[in-house]
């Protein structure tokens, strides 16, 4: 009798032992009481312009950034420059409309310097004078100047590296042999008349424009005064218990990070690790810009729209030993919450199996370090299925899906009025954000939102409204959210200016 009140104990000490033990590897259950309310902190990344407009004022010949995509008009066949195609050997000036054929991106090798990269990827360059885009290898002789008539007139020419400017012979014929330089009037072939089409402004465009020197410094005084202690202070006074701070790959390495960077960004995040701490905030460690871009965009710090992330081994293994150098870094810090895989990988150019291949070893690459931090696994972004990474992080513990919820960026909603946008988070994204959020499965988490829409004229209240919606139906989330962001010029991306002025409660 006794002796089996004794093995009952034993078993049932067991039991609870190794319930809680499997709790714990259910990050649901472990995390039931807490909830990550946080905000994205740009600034430890150039992510965007119009988060701090001022880096880029200084910039010499600041229309030419990186990425900057260009139109010429010929003067005199009055059609556009184009690559037919999309590149190869024949340069034209024959198009009426200019869209993507017709537009080259730059490469900004100095404030003068240039290449241009057409749509297939090939960088314009000569064979003898005729002018093509064959080459898709960056060399010094596929170099170009652009000289403006002045300052400001949209009036060009091209000088190529043989010294002679283009000129559009024909609307057929393109030649890199014009000479003579006699005013800027409609007779000349060499003349263009640039447009200015997308423009990029993330850290690449503001390193790369400023070059080496100069934006060793300019950095060094942006992470010093964009986001200060103080910001950490109210941050944690307003009802946040957490930051997301993006990163780009070069950090790994501080202080010689490949050219364009600068060295710095490292010392600028161990303060983030020193103030999270100081007033009780976690981190939630966001790799938002990977080698070679994970999406094409300035906030992945793609040079030029290109998207090259994961189409080689190379690529994953560097993302790899980036969050490894990372973990390894931070992993003692109490405030260490969680480490973002990576940010936004758009599909179809990041494939699944690419994407997957790289989470598996970048989740080894977390766990060697720390056994508690969350891991968290970005959803692709374009077409494809909000559950395509359940098979994956439902082997991992603590593992995290993250789901970014914009009602921006997409036609339907052009039209949408205040209601419309309110009723889609209550409805449609409430049943999106159900969708990936299962009683087994991974948390889930909606690592970026923000309370603007494309309604014109809305209200204090129709803000305040819009911003409740998303906080009653994001604070569902398992893991939490984030807002985008802390600071920014457009008052409602800044949730330090919605907070300061009562637009959004916590
Ligand atoms: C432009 O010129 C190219 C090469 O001669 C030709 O193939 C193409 O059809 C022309 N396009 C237009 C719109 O004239
Ligand atoms: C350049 O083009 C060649 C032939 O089209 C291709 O084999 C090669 O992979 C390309 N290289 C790069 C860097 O894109
Ligand atoms: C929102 O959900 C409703 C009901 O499922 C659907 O009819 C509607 O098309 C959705 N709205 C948008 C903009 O996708």
């Amino acid at each position: 009798m006794m002796t089996s009140y004794v093995n009952l104990k034993i078993w049932l000490l067991n039991f609870v032992t190794l319930f809680s033990i499997l709790s714990l590897s259910h990050g649901r259950r472990a995390n039931a009481n807490f909830r990550v309310r946080a905000v994205n902190l740009g600034g430890w990344l150039v992510t965007e312009g119009w988060m701090k407009p001022s880096l880029f004022d200084g910039i010499p010949n600041k229309d030419f950034l990186d990425g900057t995509g260009l139109q010429f008009k010929s003067v005199t066949t009055r059609k556009y420059l184009c690559a037919e195609s999309g590149g190869g050997t024949i340069i034209v000036a024959n198009r009426t409309s200019a869209s993507g054929w017709e537009t080259f991106a730059l490469w900004r090798l100095n404030e003068d310097t240039f290449r241009f990269r057409v749509f297939n990827k090939q960088f314009v360059g000569l064979d003898g004078i005729n002018v093509v885009a064959v080459s898709n290898i960056s060399t010094d002789s596929l170099t170009f100047h652009v000289v403006k008539e002045s300052d400001n007139s949209n009036r060009v020419r091209i000088k190529a590296s043989n010294g002679y400017f283009l000129q559009a012979k024909t609307e057929d014929l393109v030649t890199a042999d014009g000479s003579e330089v006699n005013g800027w009037g409609d007779d000349d072939p060499s003349v263009f008349v640039m447009t200015i089409g997308k423009r990029m402004q993330g850290e690449y465009q503001v390193t790369s424009g400023y070059g080496p020197t100069k934006a060793h410094q300019v950095m060094k005084e942006h992470w010093k005064t964009f986001i200060v202690e103080d910001d950490f202070k109210f941050i944690a006074s307003n009802g946040l218990n957490a930051v997301r701070i993006p990163i780009g790959w070069w950090i790994a390495s501080d202080p010689t990070p490949p050219p364009p960077y600068v060295g710095g960004s490292l010392n600028a995040l161990d303060k983030a690790f020193l103030w999270a701490q100081k007033y009780g905030l976690k981190i939630i460690l966001d790799l938002h810009a990977a080698p070679g871009s994970q999406n094409g965009f300035e906030h992945s710090s793609s040079r030029d729209g290109s998207q090259e992330w994961g189409k080689t081994d190379e690529t994953i293994q560097q993302t790899v030993h980036v969050i490894d150098f990372l973990t390894a870094r931070y992993a003692k810090c109490q405030s260490l919450y969680a480490v973002e895989l990576i940010n936004e990988p758009l599909s179809p150019g990041v494939t699944l199996e690419a994407l997957n291949k790289y989470y598996k070893a970048g989740y080894e690459a977390v766990r060697k370090h720390s056994s508690t931090a969350y891991v968290v696994l970005s959803n692709r972004i374009g077409p494809s299925n909000p559950r395509e990474l359940f098979p994956l992080a439902n082997g991992l513990m603590r593992s995290v899906i993250d789901v970014h919820y914009y009602n921006l960026f997409q036609d339907v909603f052009n039209d949408m009025t205040v209601q419309q946008n309110i009723d889609f988070i209550y409805n449609n994204r409430s049943s999106q954000l159900s969708f990936v959020t299962t009683s087994n499965g991974p948390l889930t988490f909606v690592g970026e939102w923000v309370a603007e829409w494309q309604v014109n004229g809305a209200t204090k209240e129709d803000y305040q409204r819009f911003a409740k919606a998303q906080l009653d139906v994001y604070g569902r989330a398992t893991f939490g959210w984030a807002y985008w962001a802390f600071k920014n010029v457009n008052n409602h991306w800044s949730l330090e200016w919605m907070v300061k002025n009562g637009y959004i409660k916590l």
